[in-house]
């Protein structure tokens, strides 16, 4: 009766299993895959609630890519972080995901093929799937700092290849894209005539970054694709407002938003009240990124020297965005490491095969929780991977 799109295997994983049992049974749990930044106790302004209240909100005008004054907020935001746009090129979605959904339904047929990086952001699966579009991978490869291999992407090309996503900085290897790299990646693309898609929720949030980092509408040559929103760049993920900024060559920027035009029409999804507050919001939504970063920095100053003592185990470098990954011994699976740990320690924390990482063994967790119980979680995690 049902199509293909949704998975035939609904059964929760042995991780969320566990997770239920042991809150079944009382366990207060300390949360290190919390990344919801309405629940880690940050503080935010009251003016943020007010702005949802304009009197303009009582008046409907839909227009398929938003509204003006909205669009020309996002684009100014966009270039004070050094990524230009002309505010033509923005259009407004209720969230990045809905931005994938909306550039899959513009750019692929049943069957075409997207190649997104591993490991990285495991929505991917649900998203591309969703739309019936394939998914290709290309693997980023760390040695000290993660990289692209250019070759590996090349031959993961196909005739059905409609775009290469990046992501930077990178959920959860938190690795920022390279100039050298996102140029080469351009250049397939362009050569192609594949999107270039980048996924630059977390651009706020660079922590340690490589200093020739880069941005995909820095790209002249390939059709490119900018995605953010609200939910990562003020904390407000519960307001529904993202964006697309669409970068390259004005004609196929020209075509792109035509057909984009159709999309966004047939939904008109973003709500008008967010649209009137989009200033506000992120006006205000800068002081909640300020206590993110600095949250996200304390806490990663606080895994590394607890690491420290840990010699069995150490955290790859963070260049941006809001986790961190631990390798730890491979003595043992993921799995039973990760069930261990919140069976007898009381800390949930991902296994590294969540995000697709090529080998074991790897742990992941987000920055995001409070100071002392991140420290707290990460020094029972440290010991229980090192025992
Ligand atoms: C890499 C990446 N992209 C997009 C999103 C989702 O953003 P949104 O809430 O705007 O759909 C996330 C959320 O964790 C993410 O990690």
């Amino acid at each position: 009766m049902f199509s293909t799109r949704t998975p035939s295997d609904l059964a929760p994983n042995r991780l969320t299993l566990a997770e239920q049992a042991a809150r079944a049974a009382g366990a207060r749990l300390i949360d290190l895959t919390e990344t919801n930044p309405t629940r880690v106790g940050l503080d935010y302004p009251g003016r943020i609630a007010a702005a949802l209240a304009a009197p303009e909100a009582l008046a409907y005008h839909p227009r398929p890519f938003g509204l003006p004054a909205a669009r020309e907020r996002v684009a100014a935001e966009l270039a004070a972080a050094g990524a230009p746009v002309d505010p033509s090129r923005v259009i407004l979605t209720a969230s990045t995901s809905e931005a994938y959904a909306y550039l899959f339904k513009l750019l692929c047929d049943p069957g075409d093929d997207v190649l997104v990086p591993v490991p990285s952001y495991p929505l991917f699966e649900h998203l591309t799937r969703l739309e019936l579009v394939a998914v290709r991978q290309y693997p980023l490869d760390f040695h000290g700092a993660w990289s692209i291999d250019a070759h590996a992407v090349e031959a993961a090309v196909t005739p059905r290849t409609r775009a290469i996503l990046v992501v930077s900085p990178n959920n959860p290897t938190g690795s920022v894209v390279t100039r050298g790299d996102l140029a080469s990646l351009a250049g397939l693309c362009a050569s192609r005539g594949i999107a270039l898609v980048g996924d630059e929720v977390f651009c706020d949030y660079l922590v340690d970054p490589r200093p020739d980092r880069a941005r995909v509408l820095d790209q002249q040559d390939a059709l490119t694709f900018s995605l953010g929103g609200l939910s990562k760049s003020a904390g407000l993920p519960q307001m529904k407002l993202g964006w697309i900024a669409a970068g390259g060559p004005a004609p196929l920027v020209e075509a792109a938003l035509a057909r984009l035009e159709i999309v966004c029409d047939t939904f008109l999804s973003v709500s008008t009240p967010v649209q009137c507050a989009a200033g506000a919001l992120i006006e205000a939504g800068r002081e909640v990124r300020a206590q993110i970063l600095e949250r996200v920095t304390t806490n990663l100053r606080g895994l590394q020297a607890l690491a420290a003592a840990h010699p069995a185990c150490s955290v790859l470098r963070v260049e941006g965005g809001w986790s961190a990954v631990v390798r730890v011994p491979a003595t043992r699976t993921e799995e039973s490491l990760v069930l261990d740990l919140l069976e007898r320690d009381h800390v949930l924390a991902h296994p590294g095969y969540f995000f697709d990482f090529p080998h074991e063994a790897f742990v992941v967790v987000s920055l995001l929780p409070p100071p002392a119980e991140f420290r707290e979680g990460a020094a029972r995690l440290l010991a229980r991977a090192s025992a």
